[in-house]
């Protein structure tokens, strides 16, 4: 398995399985056949809905030796609604009550956002960040840290500003940022900030979350990916991820499906050459698709532009 490491040395498989949007009738299954297939790695979140069915299958993995909790690398996310310092050890500990861990490997600020309830559903439901400062939620996000419940902190969906504002103001400066990436959204300059800054990446939607796109704006359909995948004698999704895994980015493709699972990791296999790589680059088209997960309230604190480089 191929790994990217910690700054105290603690590795980071490059693979992992991706469980949004993961049902929790499937869930379990997929993760029992993810780890057979030499996962180790499970991206995991607290809006998910489906930690407890995760839980239950690691709990097998472990018991009946399949795989032991320390070979395992489990991240987990602090959802908007538990941004207040005093909310998020609770939070943690609901998500580890879940996973039926006692400590996770990660655990990210899961948005740039604060909610006063699971889901904004208006306005008022948002809290501005001059209300809750990242920088405050960050030093609970420390200090669950410090005291033994995760082995490391990291955030997600955060721009250069946003990272910046937290390295300036933390004691712990975060250890992964968990952003879109994909050869439609390639965000170079974040990325490469994130790299100079030893702040590993992780592509989440890796192979551009193509069920949610239409044909058009499918990686998997697009002509370059095509020659790429025939050249290799790999699929069009290996080519996505091994481009993921060769920009030193972890990647985290969610599949529930035992086929897509193997191939998804068959995909250490594949080397892509500089051509190959060079022909990808000139792919990005800036296409996200986040920006379908959140209404955004006119009038409200938050807007596309506060939240991304855009
Ligand atoms: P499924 O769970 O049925 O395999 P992303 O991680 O970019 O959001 O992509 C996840 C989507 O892509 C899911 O709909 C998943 O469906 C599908 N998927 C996962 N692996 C592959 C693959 N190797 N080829 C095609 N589709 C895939």
């Amino acid at each position: 398995m191929k790994k990217m490491h910690f700054m105290n040395g603690d590795r980071f498989p490059q693979i992992g399985l991706g469980t949004w949007l993961s049902k929790t009738t499937e869930v379990y299954d997929a993760v029992i056949e993810a780890i057979g297939a030499g996962y180790r790695h499970i991206d995991c979140a607290y809006i998910y809905k489906n930690e407890k069915e995760i839980g239950e299958a690691l709990q097998h993995a472990f018991s009946t030796g399949l795989v032991s909790r320390e070979e395992m690398f489990i991240t987990s996310k602090l959802w908007n609604n538990f941004h207040a310092p005093q909310d998020v050890e609770k939070a943690i500990r609901i998500s580890l009550e879940n996973l039926k861990l006692d400590y996770l490997d990660l655990y990210l600020i899961h948005w740039p956002l604060a909610f006063r309830q699971e889901q904004a559903r208006s306005t008022g439901d948002l809290v501005s960040l001059e209300e809750i400062p990242l920088t405050s939620t960050w030093k609970s996000m420390e200090a669950v840290k410090k005291s033994g419940l995760t082995k490391h902190i990291g955030v997600s969906n955060f721009n250069i500003p946003k990272l910046k504002d937290l390295i300036a103001n933390s004691e712990i400066k975060p250890e992964v940022n968990q952003i879109e990436l994909h050869p439609y959204l390639q965000q170079n300059e974040l990325v490469r900030f994130c790299q100079d800054n030893s702040i590993l990446v992780t592509a989440y939607s890796p192979l551009g979350s193509h069920h949610l796109t239409d044909n058009e704006n499918s990686i998997l359909l697009h002509p370059v990916i095509k020659e790429i995948a025939r050249k290799h004698h790999c699929t069009e999704a290996q080519v996505a991820l091994a481009w993921g895994i060769q920009r030193s980015t972890a990647v985290i493709p969610k599949s529930v499906n035992y086929k897509r699972i193997h191939e998804n990791i068959g995909t250490e296999k594949i080397q892509l050459d500089d051509k190959d790589m060079e022909s990808i680059l000139t792919l990005n088209r800036n296409h996200r698709n986040a920006k379908a997960m959140f209404a955004v309230f006119p009038g409200g604190p938050y807007t596309l532009e506060s939240i991304w480089d855009e």
